[in-house]
């Protein structure tokens, strides 16, 4: 099975699409994940990728496609995968549709993830992760279960990502609106596209989602 989890920034879909991995055996495909990556790596690429992000805005279409059909390539996404982050304009969703027909794979659900603004502030501003595992926490909705130690591998360290701050925040919200929202009446057209209400709770959202999959 092959799914798009479209949705703002602090929508949930990396939470979500993690959840499917452990469940479902899908590969999560996050272009957010591949270019903080490219950041820790450095060069130049890096560098412009880094600016980029932080100031909230979007990388160039090119790049992201080229990303993604490399990606798509490899052997493990043979079982289905989960596409967090992409695509973010309408000219990606057609340069997917495009590389999905020459690889013959078929785009079974695009799940659209209904979160208000100011919600999304909240969760983007209050977010971290363990620096060993990876495992998200939120600061009032998911904290671990002993103050300060990772639930999953015990670690004591844990990040913030340099875009989730309030300023960040309103411009990647902003680029949301414009430039991927328009993607919406793109797969509606195709009759692949159902919305689940991104503001219940995680397992609400999940068994939500778990509902579309089995339609
Ligand atoms: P990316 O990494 O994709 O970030 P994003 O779209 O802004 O989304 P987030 O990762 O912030 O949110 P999420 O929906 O994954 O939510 P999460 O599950 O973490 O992209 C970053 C940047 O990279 C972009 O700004 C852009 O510059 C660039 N980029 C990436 N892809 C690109 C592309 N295709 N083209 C061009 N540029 C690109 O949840 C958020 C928080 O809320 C967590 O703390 C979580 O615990 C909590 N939470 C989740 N669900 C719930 C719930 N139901 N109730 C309560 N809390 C919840
Ligand atoms: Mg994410």
């Amino acid at each position: 099975m092959n799914l798009i989890l479209l949705g703002p920034p602090g929508a949930g879909k990396g939470t979500q699409a993690r959840r499917l991995e452990d469940t479902r055996g899908l590969v999560q495909l996050s272009t957010g994940d591949m270019l903080r990556a490219m950041v820790a790596e450095g060069g130049p690429l890096g560098q412009q990728a880094k600016e980029i992000m932080a100031a909230g805005k979007l990388m160039p279409d090119e790049l992201m496609v080229s990303m993604i059909a490399e990606r798509i390539s490899k052997p493990d996404v043979k079982n289905g995968f989960i596409l967090d982050g992409f695509p973010r304009t309408v000219a990606q969703a057609e340069a997917l549709d495009k590389m999905l027909e020459e690889k013959g794979l078929k785009l079974d659900h695009v799940i659209e993830m209904r979160v208000v603004d100011d919600v999304l502030v909240e969760r983007i501003t209050g977010r971290y992760t363990c620096a060993k595992c990876g495992k998200g926490y939120h600061d009032s909705f998911e904290k671990p279960k002993v103050e300060g130690v990772c639930d999953v591998c015990g670690s004591t360290e844990f990040k913030r990502r340099a875009d989730d701050n309030a300023e960040t925040v309103t411009t990647r919200l902003a680029q949301y609106h414009q430039q991927t929202a328009p993607i919406l009446p793109y797969y509606q057209g195709r009759g692949v596209l159902k919305a689940v209400d991104g503001m219940a709770d995680i397992d609400e959202v999940t068994k939500e989602i778990e509902a579309v999959l089995a339609s």
